[in-house]
């Protein structure tokens, strides 16, 4: 009965065919190891912000009246609301641990070089979409911080020359942030941008399985020549799919060998988040911070104004500079410096493995640079912070400016013939 029904639909769509050749018999690499957890991890997060939004959604009010005690609400009468709620909030900072976890991987195996950078470009999109969707979604419960975290950034495009002044009055559709404000946010936090990211990562996997995964030791596996042994021809049906790769070695099918793989990583990540939503929601102020427990008064301002952990190290990096423009600039350029990477990287070698030692070292002053960043960002100002952060927008820009120089002419350890481990 089952196989008659599978039939009768593949006989309609590809159903099967799909399913076979982009997920159960997807050829990957054999040697992902735990930097290739977060691309499935990053969905996982992704359906949990989807599925909790749609309830949140049920009982929130987007009214600058209603908003503050319909999150209340939530959390007090709603049943499970308190859980819904943690849910989404703690999912919102999961999810760009998750990410920058996932861009790393990229930088340190060179998975943004030829031929993914329209993978790593997608990616990007997704990046901008995601931090879109974090600022919108922050403003909704209406809090202090909501309030003033938006007033701060929605400024900035005030610094923007000729347009800054009706770009930021376009934006909040009001001459201060009011309740006009919150409801077109509200329409692009559970609307517009979800489905922009949705279909950005749908394009983000088909540009993905058009070039085939990269892997730790960033030596291709389609390139290599050779068959699969008799004895594992039963196992790999792959062949059936990929016509073209029949002389794939080294890789393996997605199932259910990552199937599997990534189940380990879905429990340990789950294991970790439920931690934090059941005994720390609020992260010591860094999940939900402190202001924002009170509703939002445009006469108050709150002694420290500072975006979620997420923005600071972008945020540190416009306040280093002391011209509102040029920090402004500075600041987009950190963002956007990030997508010129597979081409301000001029390394034929991918994977860090092999490359030269001064690339170890340039990316871990990068780790460091970024932590430094987030942690000036996120606490308040003094006069040694101010001096820390403008020297990690220099060494941040560096780190790009170094590699675009070494990478050209770089002396590279010997790569491996067939994938190592
Ligand atoms: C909603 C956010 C995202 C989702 C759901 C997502 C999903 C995935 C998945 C499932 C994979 C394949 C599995 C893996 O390699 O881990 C992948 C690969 C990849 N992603 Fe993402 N991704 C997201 C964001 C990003 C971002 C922000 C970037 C970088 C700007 C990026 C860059 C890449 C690259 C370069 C690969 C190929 C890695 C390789 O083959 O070594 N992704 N992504």
């Amino acid at each position: 009965m089952f196989g008659k029904i599978v039939s009768w639909i593949d006989d309609r769509i590809p159903m099967t065919r799909v399913w076979n050749m982009h997920i159960a018999q997807y050829p990957a690499p054999k040697n992902f190891n735990f930097w290739y957890f977060f691309g499935s991890l990053a969905m996982l997060v992704l359906v949990n912000q989807i599925l909790t939004g749609i309830w949140l959604t049920m009982n929130f009010v987007p009214s600058s009246e209603g908003a503050f005690a319909s999150v209340e609400y939530i959390m007090r009468d709603v049943e499970y609301g308190w859980l819904l709620r943690y849910l989404h909030s703690t999912g919102a900072s999961a999810f760009f641990i998750v990410v920058y976890m996932h861009m790393f991987r990229g930088m340190i195996y060179g998975s943004y070089q030829k031929p993914r950078e329209l993978l790593w470009l997608f990616g990007m999109f997704i990046f901008l979409a995601l931090m879109a969707e974090a600022f919108m979604g922050y403003l909704l419960p209406w809090g202090q911080m909501s309030f003033w975290g938006a007033q701060v950034i929605i400024s900035l495009f005030g610094a923007i020359p000729v347009i800054g002044d009706d770009l930021t009055l376009w934006i909040r559709g009001d001459y201060v942030i009011s309740g006009a404000t919150l409801n077109r946010f509200f329409a692009l936090h559970v609307i517009a941008l979800p489905l922009v990211i949705v279909i950005l990562v749908f394009l983000h996997i088909v540009a993905l399985h058009e070039v085939g995964s990269n892997n730790p030791d960033g030596v291709e596996i389609k390139r290599k020549k050779g068959t699969v042994a008799e004895e594992d021809k039963s196992k790999f049906k792959f062949h059936e799919y990929y016509t073209d790769k029949k002389d794939i070695v080294d890789a393996i099918p997605f199932h259910p060998y990552y199937t599997v793989k990534d189940i380990v990583g879905v429990v340990g990540f789950l294991i970790l988040f439920c931690w934090v939503v059941f005994f720390m929601p609020a992260m010591n102020g860094f999940f939900l911070e402190a202001p924002n427990f009170e509703a939002a008064n445009p006469l108050k301002t709150p002694e420290h104004i500072f975006p979620v952990w997420y923005f600071t190290p972008f945020y540190a990096i416009l306040r280093a500079i002391p011209d509102k423009l040029i920090g402004v600039a500075a600041m987009g350029a950190s963002i956007v410096v990030l997508a010129l990477l597979p081409w301000i990287d001029r390394g034929r070698v991918k994977s860090v493995r092999y490359r030269c030692g001064f690339h170890k070292w340039n990316i871990a002053g990068f780790v460091v640079t970024f932590v430094l960043l987030g942690w000036v960002g996120a606490t308040p100002q003094t006069d040694m912070k101010t001096i820390i952060s403008q020297i990690c927008t220099v060494t941040y820009f560096m780190f790009f400016v170094l590699l675009f120089i070494y990478s050209k002419n770089e002396k590279t350890k010997p790569l491996p013939e067939r994938l190592t481990k």
